[in-house]
């Protein structure tokens, strides 16, 4: 969507006047690294090509007022900038209430009012980040229009803190980092204890990323994700009692076998288990790429799949059919699920001649085993969140 086609939208909900501002904040999908990032492990995202567009004008008065393309039959939401709290409404104009609200309680209140419109063209449901995407659109629609000059890391870091206290889900950076801070053709190697990043190439000699998504999402996923991570503080508490560590980010997995009887319960000691080896398996990803040996990749990617479904126990009969049909086909180095799980996509790369077969095969396994239809995108990275 161009910048004059979401104006004529804007004008059209709004009406004439003023000066209307136009940005746009991408989806994500990660190619390894899952369920580290509260953990203090590595994440390697990248941006994607689709996300989510924003305009805004701002108000002389305190009223907000939302409207998405998305949800026309919602109508526009009218709140003020006083009367924001958590756990008050819901539906989707949630997402940028939730950051406006974050800005404030950052010591950044915004001084006036807005008139907000929403277009997002991330397929629902995928769990490619539309929800991180419309967090760090509003931030950066905020923070442009008021003038705050907010860092992108930043942005990012609001829009976590709003999902986490005014959304209750308790997610980590991933999403609204990669959002924010993508990079064209590159991946980000991110460090999620200390917020160290560097941006790998993933521009890959006749390999391209390949995004299946399952178009199931089962419900729970808020509840089993946050499950998921107190799990991982409970596994935490207990291996402080043994041995001084921030997060279990820090342990390599020799230590970790050594500490796991100190764990009491087999099934949290399951889900350190992946939280540690994923994020070795992330670090050895990542050197295996700048070594140009993709195969390697390829390999860890499946075996995070396998840990994802094992020991994390994330998967899902749907996306365990996506990754398997996967692994079958000659020219796809690797698959596995990506995101939070329980549904969703997975990622694949695959070799630029496999990918008809890769399509024709994997889709038509996955609607014979499981009735469904599966839509497949060959991704673009993009830019992370800009002006428009
Ligand atoms: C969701 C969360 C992220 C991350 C992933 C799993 O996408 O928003 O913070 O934890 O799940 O890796």
């Amino acid at each position: 969507m161009t910048s004059n086609e979401l104006k004529e939208l804007f004008i059209k909900t709004y009406g004439e006047g003023g000066d209307i501002g136009t940005y746009f904040a991408p989806g994500r999908v990660n190619l390894i690294g899952e369920h580290t990032d509260y953990n203090g492990g590595h994440v390697f995202p990248c941006a994607l090509t689709i996300g989510t567009y924003g305009a805004i004008r701002v108000r002389q008065d305190d009223v907000l007022r939302f409207f998405s393309v998305n949800f026309p039959k919602g109508g526009i939401v009218t709140s003020s900038i006083h009367s924001l709290a958590p756990g008050k409404d819901t539906g989707w104009a949630n997402y940028p209430k939730g950051v406006i609200w974050t800005f404030e309680q950052k010591g950044h209140p915004i001084p006036s009012g807005a008139d907000i419109l929403i277009y997002g063209n991330i397929p629902a449901g995928s769990g490619l980040s539309s929800s991180a995407s419309l967090e760090v659109l509003t931030g950066l629609m905020l923070s442009d229009s008021f003038k705050m000059n907010i860092s992108m890391q930043d942005l990012a870091l609001y829009g976590q803190f709003s999902e986490n206290t005014f959304n209750g889900m308790n997610c980590g950076i991933m999403d609204q980092f990669a959002s924010a801070m993508g990079q064209k053709d590159c991946a980000i190697f991110l460090d999620t204890n200390t917020l160290e990043y560097e941006y790998a190439p993933m521009k890959l000699d006749g390999i391209r990323v390949v995004v299946t998504n399952s178009n199931v999402k089962h419900s729970l996923v808020t509840s089993e994700y946050n499950t998921r991570r107190s799990q991982c503080e409970q596994a935490l508490k207990e291996l402080q009692e043994v041995v001084d560590i921030p997060s279990l980010g820090a342990l390599t997995p020799e230590v970790f076998d050594f500490l796991a009887p100190s764990i009491s319960d087999p099934v949290i000691r399951r889900r350190a288990k992946h939280a540690v080896y994923e994020n070795r398996r992330t670090i050895d990803a990542v050197n295996a790429l700048k070594a140009g040996d993709i195969e390697r990749f390829g390999q860890l990617m499946n075996a995070s799949h396998i840990s994802l479904r094992d020991d994390y126990e994330v998967s899902c009969t749907e996306m365990d059919v996506l990754a398997e049909e996967a692994w079958k086909i000659e020219g796809c180095l690797g698959s596995r699920i990506t995101g939070g799980g329980f549904g969703g996509c997975t990622v694949s790369l695959v070799k630029e001649e496999a990918i008809d077969t890769f399509q024709a095969k994997v889709g038509e396994a996955y609607t014979k085993r499981t009735g469904l239809r599966a839509d497949f995108y060959v991704v673009d990275i993009g830019q992370g969140a800009h002006v428009i």
